[in-house]
């Protein structure tokens, strides 16, 4: 291996087209992130095939701007990462077909990236001496859940969601609100003006390790509804914080007990959610009171972006997994 070894990493897993230089794994060089929400808000959501157009419009000027913001020329790159799941079909594919070209044209090595592995490196990037034994907490808009992560390349789900994703019941609580997409942050900012007074229609549920997120976001949305129908206002600001305090509350809770019976001492962060002020908040303080190092990944490494893709490529690279050549494809529903 040489001494730095230099990785252009692509990730157009869903409405974010995003290049980057990473070298040796833990050093960003540059992190274009070219977002499409202002394409997609006015329907509400991500529109898929509306997604995959735009990647194809903006990747070559993305990944053209991150070469430049580090200097680099196509010549400098030692290798090429790419996000090949989980994610949107259209939209894998643009960053797919992107990267087998460039390492096909290069001839130089593509390694093929599971999105979630990379948001867990993300906090690679943010803390250069972080290395596994930990647990890893995996909140974004498509996963939620609660990893052993042995070492760089070995993974064991502890938990995870039976059914909706945490990012994804953020949003929909969003919608049911008028607030707009992306959700979570929009609920995020109006909870710091609410009371945490509101209790839902709880479910009774004993999940162990895993979670349920469908039945708060309908327990929400039946109450905003009633509301409607009685023509009484909606008190926003009180339920997204009423909401979040008993989402972020379960996250704890769950991570801390796994990291304690499981014998580990630091909680890792990963996923668009790892952005929200509530469950950092929270997940420092209760983490500081049992003794157990938390680490949040810093904000530009939260949602999607292609550092962190650059990160986990380095890592499995080493480790000689995820080695790909031209038969590449992308894996839409590929697990953890
Ligand atoms: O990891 P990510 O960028 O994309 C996926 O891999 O899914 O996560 C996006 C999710 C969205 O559901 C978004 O609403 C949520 O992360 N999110 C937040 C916050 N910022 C982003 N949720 C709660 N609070 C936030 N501040
Ligand atoms: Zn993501």
């Amino acid at each position: 291996m040489k001494k730095d070894f230099k990785i252009l990493a692509i990730e157009t897993s869903c409405d974010e087209t995003s290049a980057s230089i990473v070298v040796n794994g833990r050093t960003c060089l540059s992190n274009i992130v070219s977002s499409q929400i202002d394409i997609h808000t006015r329907f509400g959501g991500v529109v898929p095939e509306v997604a995959s157009r735009n990647h194809i419009t903006a990747i070559d000027n993305v990944v053209k701007l991150a070469l430049k913001k580090a200097n680099f020329t196509f010549r400098d790159i030692d290798a090429i990462a790419v996000t090949y799941g989980a994610g949107l079909v259209g939209s894998l594919l643009v960053g797919v077909s992107y990267a087998k070209a460039v390492s096909y044209a290069l001839n130089i090595p593509l390694i093929a990236v599971n999105h979630i592995y990379g948001h867990i490196a993300g906090n690679y990037l943010s803390f250069p001496d972080l290395v596994p034994p930990f647990i890893c907490l995996v909140v974004s808009g498509g996963h939620t859940a609660i990893i052993e992560v042995k070492d760089f390349n070995h993974h064991k789900i502890i938990g995870s969601t039976l059914d909706d994703a945490v990012g994804e019941s953020f949003d929909k609580v969003a919608r049911v609100l008028g607030l707009g997409y992306p959700g979570g942050p929009k609920v995020d900012a109006l909870a710091k003006k609410g009371k945490n007074i509101i209790q839902f229609a709880k479910p009774n549920d004993n999940l162990g390790y895993n979670f349920s997120f469908s039945g708060k976001k309908t327990a929400v949305i039946n109450y905003v509804h009633k509301l409607e129908q009685a023509e009484k206002p909606i008190p926003k600001e009180d339920i997204c914080l009423s909401f979040e305090r008993w989402v972020v509350d379960e996250l704890c809770q769950k991570s801390i007990d796994a990291c304690k019976s499981l014998g580990y001492d630091k909680i890792v962060v990963a996923g668009g959610v790892s952005a929200n002020s509530a469950l950092r908040e929270s997940l420092y303080s209760e983490c500081e009171q049992n003794k157990i190092k938390c680490f949040f990944p810093d904000f530009q490494f939260c949602t999607d972006n292609a550092a962190m893709i650059g990160s986990a490529a380095y890592y499995a690279y080493l480790d000689g997994v995820g080695i790909a050549d031209v038969s590449l494809s992308p894996n839409p529903s590929l697990s953890l």
